[in-house]
């Protein structure tokens, strides 16, 4: 063998072989789960944005951090997450503007139009009624902030309701309609009359998700990840199909290295044919 030859074939070695072997568990380190500060853990489908990498989750799922707290937006406006249910595949959100805003009035009407979400049982709309010439109706929530002395704006509990005291919701400018969980106590009703109509909007609503389950990848000991659009099962040895305990190992694109004679056969596979 030249000599001289020799440090150089060892540059190029680690140099091809760097970014490979790093890949495999780099990826499974890159999606353990992150935090905001305060709030729920968060891991696939959703990701934290600067602090995991594109592939831990889905994009539908994007997640910033802000003022400690993981927000996500749905339908153009920012909600809080306030706790998620990995197993039940759902999150509890709420309207950021609540905590941001002194005065947080809802403008549109909430839709789960191209997104992956759905509502659970559990929810009912709040109406919004904006500059109405009418005096709000009984067992209404007033919001003092954006009426002038003509005109008055208030929120209240369905539509049927209106109709039922007599108001006519004509007399109004514009109505939003915004999904509220309602706890299931029947008896809770005129605690619920008691609150502010912001405290309502801090209740939030419950939203279930459809992505892949990541339950068996996890308990097989990876972490979940989006890859090439396909799911793929992040592992200490690299990407797996489904489950860490499956033979499905991706080896072509990564290499577990562990010894010699495999650091070999993955140069000769991957880069010297
Ligand atoms: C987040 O994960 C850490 C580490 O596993 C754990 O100690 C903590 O209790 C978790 N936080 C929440 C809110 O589940
Ligand atoms: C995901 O799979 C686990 C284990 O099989 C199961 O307990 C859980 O209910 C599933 N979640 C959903 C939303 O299907
Ligand atoms: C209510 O009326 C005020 C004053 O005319 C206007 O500035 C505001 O945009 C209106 N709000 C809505 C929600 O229509
Ligand atoms: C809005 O109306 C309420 C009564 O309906 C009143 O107490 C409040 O002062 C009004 N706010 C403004 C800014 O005019
Ligand atoms: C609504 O109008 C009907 C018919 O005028 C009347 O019988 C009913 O008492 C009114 N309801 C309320 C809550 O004012
Ligand atoms: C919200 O939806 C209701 C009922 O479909 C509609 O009357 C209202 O104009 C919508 N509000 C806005 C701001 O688009
Ligand atoms: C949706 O979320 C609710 C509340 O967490 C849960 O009970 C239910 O099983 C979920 N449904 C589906 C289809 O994932
Ligand atoms: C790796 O790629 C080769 C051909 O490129 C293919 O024959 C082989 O099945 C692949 N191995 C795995 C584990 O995917
Ligand atoms: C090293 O890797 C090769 C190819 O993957 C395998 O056949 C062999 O059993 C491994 N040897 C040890 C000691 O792990």
């Amino acid at each position: 063998m030249d000599f001289k030859r020799t440090p150089f074939l060892f540059i190029i070695f680690f140099i091809i072989l760097t970014p490979q072997t790093l890949s495999s568990d780099e990826k499974f380190e890159a999606c353990a789960p992150k935090s905001c500060g305060k709030g729920p853990n968060i891991s696939y489908p959703f990701r934290v944005a600067h602090s995991h990498s594109p592939f831990c989750g889905l994009p539908t799922f994007d997640i910033t951090c802000r003022h400690e707290y993981p927000v996500i937006k749905i339908s153009g406006e920012d909600y809080i997450i306030r706790e998620i249910s990995y197993q039940a595949h759902s999150f509890l959100v709420a309207n950021a503007a609540v905590y941001d805003v002194k005065c947080p009035t809802p403008l549109h009407n909430f839709t789960l139009h191209r997104t992956p979400f759905t509502y659970t049982p559990d929810h009912i709309g709040f109406f919004f009624f904006y500059n109405c010439t009418s005096l709000p109706p009984k067992f209404s929530y007033p919001i003092h902030c954006s009426n002038t002395t003509k005109l008055h704006s208030f929120a209240a509990f369905h539509d049927g309701f209106m109709e039922h005291m007599n108001f006519s919701v004509d007399s109004c400018q514009s109505s939003v309609e915004v999904p509220i969980d309602i706890p299931n106590q029947d008896d809770d009703f005129s605690g619920l009359l008691r609150k502010s109509y912001s405290d309502v909007l801090k209740m939030g609503f419950t939203l279930n998700w459809s992505a892949q389950n990541c339950s068996n990848c996890e308990t097989s000991g990876g972490r979940c990840g989006f890859e090439s659009n396909e799911f793929v099962c992040f592992c200490p040895d690299g990407p797996h199909l489904q489950t860490c305990k499956q033979g499905n190992f991706l080896g072509n694109k990564s290499c577990s290295c562990s010894n010699l004679s495999s650091v070999f056969l993955f140069l000769l596979v991957n880069n010297l044919s």
